[in-house]
């Protein structure tokens, strides 16, 4: 079992490590009278023995299990008010627990549902995704969707605490396994060579849910996370670049999951928009070819995709309404070296054109 401690407002600690249910359950007060335990759909079964561990060792709390609708038909209004409606129905106070257990929708809706109802109470994560382990479940961020954007209704608001099963990673088809891999490698890049390296020396064999390589790359790009919103937590970037980072190929990747109408997986598209960016960063002339040839054959190792064959000028059109954009003006996050993240403001067209280029196989 490894322990990550997140030091960013209320401090908390990411467990990594196998069947924590237990350990999850030993760990809850016994002040607590109601859990309101949030599930995806496809997390019945561990929903449910997870209720039958906490009548074992916590016969006193009344477990109420609270089905969460699939993927982002998750982060509604509509789910939030149902679900208000029911913790008020059942009195739910501030010495009460929500749990969740799920992929980034459900730990960012019970995260949510969590902050809000009476201005906060107890919410414990128990992500059931790589891409919600590594980066949903972590940081803070909660909220749900609207009819004018994504994740435009939130609030930055802190788990007691995080359990990543990794035995639950067995029931995630190969593809979510991989693609979650883009954000572990993204930490990597942003970071230096650590996760970089556990992928040259594993080759694709860092997939494989028994390895160590695997257990090693998770816990450091959780710390990576870790540190980025220690320094940063509501991403208000004062004296330095700050959360930002965390967005690294995440601007064209946006616009790709928006352009392919998310049918593209997140991991996928970011993988790409971080080929986008590295290359960029190249043509401005803040790094070297030898970073994007090294991030290329990583990202390939994975086997995640680094080239996309679609229309720029929509997908530039899509990254200019994008929520980090200053102004008018068009912003990535570049890199001058690994682990030395950097703002490219305003790239000219024609550098964009050409780093477009590279990735889309017209070069
Ligand atoms: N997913 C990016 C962040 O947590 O800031």
């Amino acid at each position: 079992m490894r322990k990550i401690r997140v030091g960013s407002e209320s401090s908390y600690e990411v467990t990594v490590g196998r069947n924590l249910a237990p350990t999850l359950v030993e760990d809850i007060s016994k002040d607590v009278n109601q859990v309101g335990l949030f599930f995806a759909p496809v997390m019945k079964e561990v929903a449910t023995a997870l209720k039958s561990e906490l009548s074992v060792q916590h016969p006193q709390i009344t477990v109420h299990l609270v089905p969460v609708p699939d993927g982002e038909s998750a982060k509604t209004a509509e789910f939030v008010q149902s679900a208000w409606t029911f913790l008020g129905e059942h009195k739910f106070t501030r010495s009460d627990l929500l749990i969740s257990i799920g992929g980034g929708s459900t730990t960012d809706v019970t995260g949510f549902i969590a902050a809000s109802w009476l201005r906060g109470i107890s919410v414990i994560h128990m992500p059931t995704t790589l891409l919600a382990m590594v980066d949903a479940a972590v940081g803070g961020k909660t909220g749900i969707n609207t009819s004018a954007g994504k994740n435009l209704v939130g609030a930055f608001y802190n788990p007691k605490s995080v359990w990543c099963d990794l035995t639950l990673l067995t029931s995630l088809p190969k593809e979510d396994l991989q693609a979650g891999f883009a954000e572990v490698v993204k930490c990597g890049f942003i970071s230096g060579n650590q996760i970089m390296v556990l992928v040259e020396n594993s080759g694709a064999a860092i997939l494989d849910l028994n390895s160590e390589p695997l257990t090693d790359a998770i816990v450091r790009a959780i710390e990576v996370k870790a540190t980025v919103v220690e320094a940063d937590f509501k991403e208000s970037q004062v004296g330095g670049l700050g959360r930002e980072i965390l967005n690294y190929g995440h601007t064209l990747g946006h616009a790709i999951e928006n352009l392919e109408n998310y049918k593209w997986r997140h991991g996928d598209a970011i993988s790409v928009g971080m080929m986008f960016a590295a290359n960029l960063s190249f043509k401005v002339g803040i790094c070297n070819q030898d970073l994007v040839i090294r991030q290329q054959q990583i990202l390939q190792t994975l086997g995640l995709p680094v080239t996309y064959a679609g229309d720029f000028n929509r997908l530039l059109d899509l990254m200019s309404i994008d929520k980090k954009v200053r102004g008018t003006k068009l912003r990535f996050i570049g890199l001058s070296d690994f682990g030395q993240p950097t703002v490219i403001n305003s790239p000219s067209q024609s550098d964009l054109e050409w780093a477009f280029a590279q990735i889309s196989g017209e070069n």
